[in-house]
């Protein structure tokens, strides 16, 4: 029989040896399995678990000590404030991808008139989803959003009914932009085009960590050789149709650390009269470029 702060205690010793939060998995997944919010695990620490209640925690604890990270057990991932379902189909929203919602919204408002938003590779839609709830001129803006996993699609249509934005969103299947109607762009809109898109290269993929590689979708993550694969494809995809240049004001990307110099290159090449800036995460990091068209 263990009472929670002893259940607490041996959770977080076991988890030492895999985790680097083993004090915060142990509440969260706790608190889970009880069915509580965390701040109440201390307001009972000298309750008894039921024999139930302590099995459960401790095949949670288990799942955890092969690496599966905690969002996917919990189903559950906060970003922007917002709370998103989540499963391994698709990335755990990351904190740093704030600043490209941040960003976004910034160029947003400074284009409002007949504005188009899309996401592309839009996962479990928090990018798309977090616009749509912080923008202030909602009515009038539509928002579009791509994926090529039908299964993620699935993912942020359920995270958009959540929100109560699923009718403000259109959720569309397939490469980059190209699900997107063709007659979208001929209708006077001013787009931005926001992306988090694939962007390890693959050696980097392969040495990440075992509760990325393992659990984490591959095509989420693995940019190709250089990293860069997908970035190409989408600046191909723009530069081949006039209607879509002409309309285009914005486009905003989260990037990796190391990749800023190599995406400014590449967006001079596809976009000579760009102008393009890189902002850098709270760790100092660059982490989204804003390309100005
Ligand atoms: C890095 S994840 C970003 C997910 C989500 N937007 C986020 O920020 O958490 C990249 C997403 O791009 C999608 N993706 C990969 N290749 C794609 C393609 N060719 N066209 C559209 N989406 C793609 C993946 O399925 C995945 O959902």
């Amino acid at each position: 029989m263990s009472t929670i702060k002893q259940s607490l205690l041996q959770a977080v010793n076991k988890l030492k040896k895999t985790s680097e939060s083993p004090w915060l998995d142990a509440e969260v997944l706790l608190a889970y399995a009880l069915k509580i919010n965390k701040t109440k695990l201390y307001a009972r620490s000298e309750k008894v678990l039921t024999k139930n209640k302590y099995q459960s925690f401790q095949r949670l604890i288990a799942r955890r000590l092969k690496n599966e990270p905690v969002a996917y057990i919990t189903h559950h991932k906060e970003f922007f404030g917002l709370d998103f379902y989540v499963d391994k189909n698709v990335l755990i929203p990351r904190p740093e991808t704030e600043l490209l919602i941040e960003e976004t919204l910034k160029q947003s408002s400074i284009n409002k008139k007949r504005l188009t938003i899309v996401d592309v590779g839009t996962g479990s839609g928090c990018i798309a989803i977090s616009i749509a709830k912080n923008i202030s001129h909602f009515l009038t803006t539509k928002i579009y959003a791509t994926d090529i996993s039908k299964r993620a699609l699935q993912i942020a249509r359920k995270n958009a009914k959540r929100h109560k934005v699923f009718s403000k969103i259109k959720f569309l299947y397939g490469n980059l932009l190209k699900p997107l109607p063709i007659s979208l762009f001929k209708k006077k809109q001013n787009f931005i085009i926001v992306a988090n898109l694939p962007y390890l290269t693959t050696r980097e993929w392969q040495k990440t960590t075992p509760e990325i590689k393992k659990y984490e979708p591959r095509f989420a993550l693995d940019g190709g050789k250089n990293g860069l694969f997908y970035f190409e494809e989408l600046f191909q995809q723009i530069r081949s149709n006039k209607f879509v240049l002409n309309s285009l004001k914005f486009v905003t990307l989260e990037i990796g650390a190391k990749q800023g110099p190599k995406i400014k290159k590449l967006t001079k090449k596809y976009f000579p009269k760009s102008t393009f800036i890189i902002k850098k995460d709270l760790a100092e990091l660059d982490r989204t470029a804003v390309v100005d068209l």
